[in-house]
Formats: C-alpha cells, sequence, structure tokens
C-alpha cells in the first residue's frame, strides 16, 4: 500500500455566486511525490487547495486522506492531520517575533507552564540555519523583507511536521538564492515521503522541482502526468486551450527623440544614491537588479510616494517635485506597485471602483461619482483585459491574484497616464495574461506614452524592453541598449564584483 494517495480529490466541484470554480476534480497526491498545479489566472488552484485544507467546503465530491473520506471545516483541523499550507498571500503577524509566528498557537512550555521562549528561539534559530537564513529569531516580521517573510512562513509549514505541504506560488517574491534554499528544503521533504503540492507559473521552476503536474482550465482537470512526460510547449498550449504563437510584443520606431522624464542625481540617505536616467517618448525602459538593488525604492520616489534628499527631476523639460502621489498622478504618471494586495488595491470593493480609483478626481462632479460612466468605463477595461470576473460589482479580494493585477494595470491606462511605471508588473501572472499585458504596453507606447519596468524577471526585460537600466546595492551600475543586452551581462552588472 504503500503507492496509496496521502489525498484523493473525487469530483470535486465548488461554486461561487457567478462563477463555478471546481468543476469535477479528481486527483491523487501520492507521498513522496511534488505535484505541481498548473493553469491560467483563475483555473482554480488555489481552489482547490483551500477545499483541501478546509477553507472552503466542496458543494459535490469527496475529500480522501490515506484512503478515508475526510471533512475540515478549517485550518486548524487539517492541520491537526497533517496538512500545512503556504498561502498565496503572506500570512505572517507583522508584530510578532520570527520565533512567535512559527509557533504560533503552539508554543512550548516550561514546567510552570509558561510559554518556553528559550526553546522557542533554540528550535527556530535550528529551522532558519536549515533553510540557509541568516536571521535572528528575536527579529520582528515587520523588520523583514518580503522574501524573508516568505522564507518565514515556508518554515512555519515545514517545522509542522505534516505529511502534505501545500505551496501556493511560494517563489514569487523570492530572490534566486531563496529558491534554491526552499528546493533544497522540498527534496528533503520528499525523501521524507511528504506529499507536496506545488503551485506555481513559472514553467523552468515546475520543470526543476514537480513529478507530476496537473493542469487545469476553467475550473477543469486538462490532464495529469508525470513532468517527464510533457513538454513546456505542451504545458502552455494544454493550459491556454490553443496554441501561444506570439508571446513578447515589441512597438517597432515608437521611440521619438523627446526626453519625456530626466532625472539627475536622486539620493535618499541609506536606500538609493546619485541615480540618473533619461526616458525618451514612446520608450520601454526595463530596470533590472537583484532583489534588494533598491529599485522599488527610486521609482516610489519619482512616484511622490517616498521623499528624497537631493537631485532633480525634470517632467517634460519642467522642473518637476512631487510631494505626493496625488501630485504625480496629476503630471499623468501612473505606478503599479510591486505589492498589489498591501498598496495597489481596496480590497473590500468591487472591480469598478478598483478600476476607476485614478480617475474619479476628473469624473467626479462635486464630489458625487458618476455611476454610468463608471460602470461604461470599468467594463471595457474587463473585456479589454479578459479579466475573469462574474460581474464590476464582485469585490476585488475574490478575484484570483492575476486577474487583480489586470485591474490595477487598466487603473492606470483609464486614468490616462503619459508615464507607467510598472513595478514586477506579471509577478504571478499566467503565461496568457502575460502575453496580452505586453501588447497593451506595446499600444501604450505606440500611443506616444512612456513605461518604466522593474523587473527580476530577465527573459521578460529582453524580451519587451527598449534599453534596460542595471541597479546595485542602491545605485546604477549600468546601462545596455537592448541589442546589445543579454541575460549575462545584466547579471554581470547586478551582482558585486561586477564580472560577467
Ligand atoms: N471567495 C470567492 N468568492 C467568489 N469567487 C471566488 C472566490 N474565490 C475564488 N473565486 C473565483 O474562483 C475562480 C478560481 O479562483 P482561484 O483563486 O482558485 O484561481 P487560481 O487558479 O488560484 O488563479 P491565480 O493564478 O490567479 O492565483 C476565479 O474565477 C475566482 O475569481
Ligand atoms: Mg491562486
Amino acid at each position: 500500500m504503500s503507492n496509496q494517495a496521502l489525498v484523493s480529490l473525487e469530483h470535486i466541484s465548488k461554486s461561487f455566486p457567478g462563477v463555478k470554480a471546481l468543476n469535477d476534480i479528481s486527483i491523487d497526491f501520492l507521498p513522496g511525490r511534488v505535484h505541481v498545479l498548473l493553469g491560467e489566472n483563475g483555473a482554480g488552484k488555489s481552489t482547490i487547495i483551500k477545499v483541501i485544507s478546509g477553507v472552503y467546503q466542496a458543494d459535490e465530491g469527496n475529500l480522501l486522506l490515506r484512503g478515508v473520506k475526510e471533512k475540515f471545516t478549517n485550518t486548524r483541523e487539517s492541520l491537526a492531520k497533517g496538512i500545512s499550507i503556504i498561502h498565496q498571500e503572506l500570512s505572517v503577524i507583522s508584530d510578532l517575533t520570527i520565533a512567535e509566528n512559527i509557533f504560533l498557537g503552539r508554543e512550548p512550555k516550561t514546567a510552570f507552564k509558561t510559554i518556553d521562549k528559550k526553546r522557542m528561539n533554540q528550535e527556530t534559530a535550528k529551522l532558519l540555519e536549515s533553510l540557509d537564513l541568516k536571521l535572528n529569531p528575536n527579529t520582528y516580521i515587520r523588520r523583514l523583507t518580503n522574501g524573508d517573510k516568505q522564507m518565514v512562513e515556508i518554515a512555519r509549514a515545514v517545522s509542522q511536521n505534516s505529511s502534505m505541504v501545500i505551496m501556493d506560488e511560494p517563489t514569487s517574491s523570492l530572490s534566486e538564492k531563496e529558491v534554491a534554499a526552499l528546493f533544497k528544503v522540498i527534496n528533503s521533504l520528499r525523501a521524507d515521503g511528504v506529499a507536496i503540492i506545488y503551485i506555481s507559473h513559472r514553467l523552468k521552476e515546475i520543470r526543476a522541482i514537480g513529478d507530476d503536474i496537473t493542469i487545469l482550465r476553467d475550473g477543469n482537470v486538462v490532464l495529469t502526468t508525470p513532468l517527464s512526460e510533457i513538454t513546456e510547449e505542451e504545458m502552455v498550449n494544454k493550459m491556454v486551450g490553443r496554441e501561444m504563437t506570439q508571446f513578447y510584443f515589441r512597438a517597432e520606431n515608437a521611440i521619438k527623440d523627446e526626453i519625456v522624464l530626466d532625472v539627475k542625481g536622486l539620493s535618499r540617505k541609506g536606500v538609493f544614491h546619485d541615480i540618473s536616467f533619461q526616458l525618451k517618448r514612446g520608450e520601454i525602459l526595463g530596470v533590472a537588479g537583484l532583489i534588494g538593488a533598491g529599485r522599488t525604492e527610486v521609482m516610489r520616489a519619482i512616484f511622490g510616494a517616498d521623499p528624497i534628499d537631493a537631485g532633480s527631476i525634470q517632467l517634460y523639460g519642467e522642473p518637476f517635485q512631487p510631494k505626493s502621489v496625488d501630485d504625480a498622478v496629476s503630471a499623468g504618471i501612473g505606478l503599479v506597485p510591486e505589492d498589489r494586495r498591501g498598496q495597489g488595491l481596496l480590497l473590500d470593493k468591487d472591480v469598478a471602483l478598483n478600476t476607476t480609483l485614478a480617475s474619479l478626481f476628473v469624473k467626479s462632479n462635486k464630489g458625487l461619482i458618476d455611476f454610468d460612466w463608471e460602470k461604461t468605463a470599468s467594463e471595457e477595461y474587463v473585456v479589454k483585459m479578459r479579466t475573469k470576473t462574474p460581474s464590476i460589482r464582485q469585490r476585488i479580494k475574490n478575484l484570483s491574484g492575476g486577474n487583480q493585477q489586470k485591474v490595477v494595470i487598466a487603473r492606470w491606462l483609464l486614468a490616462g497616464s503619459k508615464i507607467l511605471i510598472l513595478d514586477e508588473p506579471t509577478r504571478g501572472i499566467d503565461v496568457n495574461a502575460k502575453a496580452e499585458i505586453y501588447n497593451l504596453m506595446k499600444e501604450f507606447v505606440e500611443a506616444g506614452c512612456s513605461i518604466i519596468m522593474v523587473s527580476s524577471d530577465l527573459p521578460e526585460i529582453l524580451g519587451v524592453a527598449d534599453r534596460v537600466m542595471v541597479m546595485r546595492e542602491g545605485t546604477v551600475s549600468g546601462f545596455l541598449d537592448i541589442s546589445e543586452a543579454s541575460e549575462e551581462k545584466i547579471m554581470g552588472l547586478s551582482s558585486l564584483g561586477g564580472n560577467k
């Protein structure tokens, strides 16, 4: 019986108002195997793991644990039966330390029934070491980078000694080094016979770590197969349901000889130093660099979200000193932030409001929203961007991750931004939606606008940018014209030492 599935789904269906998220899903998850779930944004991946872990209950079908029917009504129950989950969105608590987060709800006790802090910290230290993390167990979560927060989530899940560990896009905010550490952990979990469910949109990564793969489309299983029996191209075609002929889109002759943005010597103490670059009309400037190089911080300063200590910005030849985000928005600058849930979205509001948010000050009359306009405009963008939502009245938090991102991008397109700053715009976005976003970017620059795109995805930078600015440790380490750029050259400029 060693090949018995640890968890089986049998004919599972699950609907939300207006959406059939899962339709007759049957999958076996085996011990000692990494089972990948792949599918477009909104295909149902997160819903599957939420049904397994008891966040949602299925409308129909059975969940079997080692062949026995189970019904979990919350994650505490599934955890008690050995199922750990790392959610797509961070769930660590900012005001607790790393150790407190890891042992939350199961703190070791002393003989006097008080919390055994010493043991908690010791065990956390051991755990962090096994993940190659140089962090102090007593550090507060709020002081960590997103990547480190994600690693703490992973550490917590791993420390629960579960027989199944579920990871929903665990690597979307991790650096390459952290991904390597995570893969080491996954390999040792697999060797211990743990069943792993792994969700990611990164095909290379899936290939590197997966044993089996189930491809989903619109809530249906398209196929389940060992990864050794499928090519990347087949994966993509199965997932989008047609042959993808073009992925990257590039505008021809969009660049005009006019400098729209001229940044000189921009500095912010301890964050970035002496940043200078220019952006032309119709240009897409890619900004590459390692996580932590200061790319996001520079963009936030240009957007008026953070102050600067020195330097100047010229916009269309005029001095530009944004005191706030409103100044930047009025001047025609839009920013799609890296952390869309934290900074980009009003989660409890609907798609319509989230789409029109940056345009409201133009379109509202004496403080009243023009609802007809709101409806028409947001519906237009739902169609244009193929955003998957039952209606524009759906709360944004109920959309899948990638579809939320489309709404934030739509917001700035609608607001008529002339300069769009995109910070990791396609993180967590499926291949098809990515291609749609690249195409929208092309149309945007063809219409005479300009884009700065911060991205850690080098093929993406090489695929769509006209020029690349590379940052390293808070400074600009070089520029590459796209005709001379390569992954090797960008990496060389990104890392210390600066050699190839
Ligand atoms: N609580 C909810 N209320 C309403 N609709 C929901 C809810 N949760 C998910 N959905 C819908 O169910 C469908 C499947 O969503 P799910 O989050 O499982 O997609 P996903 O495959 O994880 O996508 P992504 O790659 O973007 O994370 C989507 O259409 C989504 O909008
Ligand atoms: Mg998801």
